[in-house]
């Protein structure tokens, strides 16, 4: 990990995305969450009405309030100012009952009980201290909870950006780490067995692993470029129990 790869600075640069981007999420995400990740999500979280459900990294909060419309009891952990403030804006107005925290993942304050489910969406990759933001997520259930986190494919990152320049996908890099810079924040590749192997170190047992794929119908009404989720998997989806 390179020295100015802090959390501190991730939190800063993710937390100053400005109010209208913000607003493009609502309801539920932009076309790739919609189309992929968030079937997946509820599949793989299962039945929500009635649980404890930690959104970890919860951004602008579309997500919890996906599942507090479901009936979960959620909590919403994100350190990002504007994304915190427009979440509490959103539960100020729409009164689900999701109790936002801002607080870096790394460094979790008890958030009382355990969880009995836990959801990262697209978190893991933007924090540099990642191995002890993804112990936090786990040891914040209670055991045999489910944790099910989203990243951007390892083996495919900027897949959308490559296919539209080759038509096809290249790398040229796997082993090492590095940066992917994005217009409010930035992502850092790590190779696919570290992700799953620190997994398995925290005792949790894998329940499944999903690379969802865009259904051909949606990717035709979609934006250019997006025919490559036809082709290849931008998004690595992971399910597992805690020990
Ligand atoms: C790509 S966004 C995803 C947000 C949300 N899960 C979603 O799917 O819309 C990444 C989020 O992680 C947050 N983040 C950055 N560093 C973090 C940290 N150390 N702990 C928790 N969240 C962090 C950012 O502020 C941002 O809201």
């Amino acid at each position: 990990m390179r020295s100015e790869w802090t959390n501190e600075a991730a939190i800063r640069r993710w937390g100053a995305s400005p109010r209208d981007a913000l607003e493009k999420l609502d309801p539920d995400g932009d076309f790739a969450k919609r189309h992929l990740l968030n079937p997946v999500l509820l599949r793989l979280l299962g039945e929500v009405r009635g649980r404890r459900v930690l959104d970890a990294g919860c951004g602008q909060g579309y997500f919890s309030r996906m599942l507090a419309d479901r009936g979960a009891i959620v909590v919403g952990v994100e350190p990002g100012q504007s994304m915190f403030d427009y979440a509490r804006d959103k539960e100020a107005e729409r009164r689900q009952g999701i109790q936002y925290v801002q607080a870096d993942l790394s460094r979790l304050p008890s958030l009382g009980p355990p969880f009995d489910l836990c959801v990262a969406s697209m978190v893991l990759p933007v924090i540099p201290d990642w191995t002890a933001a993804m112990r936090c997520c786990v040891t914040a259930l209670a055991p045999g909870g489910i944790f099910v986190f989203a990243v951007n494919h390892p083996c495919f990152e900027r897949l959308w950006p490559t296919w539209q320049e080759h038509a096809c996908y290249r790398v040229s890099e796997y082993f090492v780490p590095y940066e992917i810079d994005g217009p409010h924040g930035s992502d850092f590749h790590r190779p696919l067995s570290a992700y799953l192997n620190e997994l398995i170190s925290l005792g949790c047992r894998l329940l499944e692993i999903a690379e969802p794929r865009l259904d051909p119908a949606a990717a035709a009404a979609g934006p250019d470029g997006v025919d490559a989720y036809v082709h290849l998997p931008n998004f690595l989806v992971v399910a597992a129990q805690r020990g």
